[in-house]
């Protein structure tokens, strides 16, 4: 029985030799594939609209009527042969890239991670923190006030007018009053500055309201100053206590508990007579060397102290400047310096490192 049996004609032999060659290049050119893209090029040569498998169909019009039906039956054939040969040969290829990829280099799971740099708090930051928190624990609220001040609080009110010689202490930066923000008629004659300690918190304090008062006001304050104990940008925490019958005796008992409470019970202090113009008496604050105990080392140079604090008792002009009246109240002002603090306790001999942004200073604490 011969296979042309159903079939009106048999396809000559060259047309059956030519689609067996058209069968066995679209085979060729799908087994050459080595990739994915690849493999749809080849596709696209063999079964893509232009490609030489789908190009048979539009031969059939052009045939002789007999022949018609039996080259389509064959094309169909190939091409469903073709179909077949590329879905199997594209599954091979994906189950060799996964092969690949399963055998390829592993992670290790048990590797240690690597850590993300954490940053942390500055020395400085954390000195004052500390600083804070014991002042909150002796009752203490926390105060506020602007860099950018009025000579008027930073010095006048505080008994400091403009001629007297305390000025030259403090030289500092000088603003135009506008940049205060305040309107025009307020400012008229006053002069802005950055302000040179936190003391004026004092006078905006006392100015908001009335006696008692028991604030601390952290900031920063600018001085033109630069070598190695200072910068030209520094912190203080003002202190200021007022109420009815305070005396030196609450001043230095407060100041007692809290430079125990940050260096240590065995710290002991030393008030030496001083001068400020907003306090009277005034006095500076020694403690026993946190270094060597009071033995005499390099940080106190040889003396067993060292001076963290100015301090005194409110000077009567100062609560005349805020309308508080001297006859009814008293009370006690200090004012500590935070760098000189945190060089004591981080062991840091040039406070301007703290300001230089070098991280392999900073990471050390
Ligand atoms: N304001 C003073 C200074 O900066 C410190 C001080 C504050 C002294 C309060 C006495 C009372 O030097």
């Amino acid at each position: 029985m011969s296979k042309q049996e159903n079939s009106p004609a048999a396809l000559p032999d060259e047309v059956v030799q030519e689609l067996d060659a058209i069968a066995q290049s679209a085979t060729h050119a799908i087994d050459e594939a080595q990739d994915a893209s690849a493999l749809e090029a080849a596709r696209v040569l063999t079964l893509g609209m232009k490609g030489s498998v789908t190009r048979l169909f539009e031969r059939i019009p052009t045939l002789d009527k007999s022949l018609r039906r039996a080259f389509g039956q064959r094309a169909n054939a190939l091409r469903a042969q073709i179909e077949a040969h590329h879905a199997a040969r594209k599954s091979a290829l994906e189950r060799e890239a996964l092969e690949r990829e399963l055998s390829g280099p592993k992670i290790d799971v048990t590797l240690p991670g690597r850590r993300a740099a954490l940053g942390h708090r500055h020395p400085v930051s954390r000195t004052l923190d500390d600083i804070a928190a014991i002042f909150l624990k002796l009752g203490f609220d926390i105060a506020e006030g602007p860099e950018v001040e009025l000579d008027d609080y930073n010095f006048e009110a505080l008994n400091i007018p403009a001629d007297h010689p305390a000025r030259d202490m403090q030289d500092t930066f000088w603003i135009a009053p506008q940049s205060l923000g305040a309107d025009e008629a307020a400012l008229a004659g006053k002069t802005a500055i950055l302000r040179t300690h936190t003391s004026p918190v004092q006078i905006r304090t006392m100015l908001s309201q009335p006696p008692p008062v028991r604030i601390i006001a952290p900031g920063k304050v600018y001085r033109c100053d630069s070598d190695v104990t200072h910068t030209p940008m520094f912190h203080q925490v003002e202190g200021l206590l007022v109420d009815r019958g305070v005396t030196f005796a609450e001043l230095k008992g407060t100041l007692d508990a809290f430079v125990q409470a940050l260096f240590g019970s065995a710290t002991r202090t030393r008030f030496r007579p001083s001068y400020f113009p907003f306090t009277e008496p005034s006095a500076e604050i020694d403690i026993s060397c946190v270094h060597c105990g009071g033995a005499g080392c390099r940080i106190c140079k040889q003396t067993g102290w060292l001076e963290i604090l100015g301090a005194g008792m409110v000077h009567p002009n100062v609560f005349r400047a805020v309308n508080y009246d001297p006859g009814e109240v008293s009370g006690f002002a200090f004012g500590l310096g935070v760098e000189r603090i945190a060089m004591l306790r981080y062991g840091v001999d040039d406070l301007r490192s703290f300001f230089e942004n070098d991280a392999r200073f900073l990471e050390q604490f």
